[in-house]
């Protein structure tokens, strides 16, 4: 992508899907973003004992499936048993937790772009990034958009250079840290993942100087959503991908 310009707007990406809507990072969650318009998906990823990839954003499966137990110690024959929409709402009983494989087989379906977030587990990282970009090549389109890499680990995004070098990395950067801050610069990731509670403003003239991407997430509040959809920035990270139309209209309302 190029420089954001003031007639564009940054590219709206739905966060675990359209987490707001459905249960996070599940095959109807993402249904439920190309169905409010989302081109762009965000979603996180971790690797089971066995080496199975699955979509998954927590490091134990008890908030969204109610078992207690750390992901890396569980087999997939388990995972699979488990229901990931209940806790969400009645309506989602049932809905199971994809593996990679399915969410990329729908994912190209759909003809959705999509940012992949690289989750560090605690299982072994050098298996989980190449397991990941194993499944990825497979479906990296030229025609398409190519995805997008995002992790708070910069080993993990390191790997990903090494064996695809042209691909877009995102350091995920929780709270704002100088020292995070300057490492990235150092490690010349192209695009600065921040969370927009944290971001100082005065960055993103600075980072867009620098020639860096900006991806702000997650912002669900509509006048936020505004605000920072009006910003120089190049991705914005929602739950709500249905708050996109809000840009084109008038500021929603000011207190000030
Ligand atoms: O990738 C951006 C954002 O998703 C990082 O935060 O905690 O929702 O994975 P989290
Ligand atoms: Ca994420």
């Amino acid at each position: 992508m190029s420089q954001h310009t003031k007639q564009s707007f940054p590219l709206i990406v739905g966060h675990r899907g359209a987490a707001g809507h459905a249960p996070e990072n599940t095959l109807v969650s993402l249904s439920y973003a190309k169905q409010l318009g989302a081109t762009w998906v965000e979603f996180d990823t971790m690797m089971l004992k066995d080496e199975e990839i699955i979509l998954m954003h927590d490091v134990t499966l008890t908030r969204t499936t109610g078992k207690k137990e750390f992901v890396r110690d569980c087999g997939y024959e388990e995972v699979e048993l488990l229901d990931a929409g209940r806790w969400f709402a009645k309506a989602f009983k049932g809905e199971k937790i994809p593996t990679f494989s399915q969410y990329l087989k729908a994912l190209t379906h759909l003809e959705m772009n999509y940012i992949v977030e690289l989750k560090n587990n605690g299982s072994p990282g050098h298996v989980f990034v190449d397991r990941v970009l194993s499944l990825v090549t497979p479906y990296w389109d030229p025609k398409r958009s190519h995805p997008i890499f995002f992790s708070e680990e910069p080993s993990f995004l390191k790997q990903v250079r090494n064996t695809l070098p042209g691909a877009k990395l995102g350091q995920v950067m929780h709270h704002w840290n100088e020292g995070v801050y300057s490492q990235f610069l150092k490690d010349d990731f192209s695009i600065a993942c921040v969370n927009h509670k944290e971001f100082p403003r005065e960055r993103v003239k600075e980072l867009n100087e620098l020639k860096k991407e900006i991806a702000v997430y997650t912002v669900n509040d509509p006048l936020l959503f505004w605000d920072w959809g009006h910003e120089p920035i190049h991705y914005l990270i929602t739950d709500y991908p249905s708050l996109q139309p809000l840009l084109y209209k008038e500021r929603p309302y000011d207190n000030q």
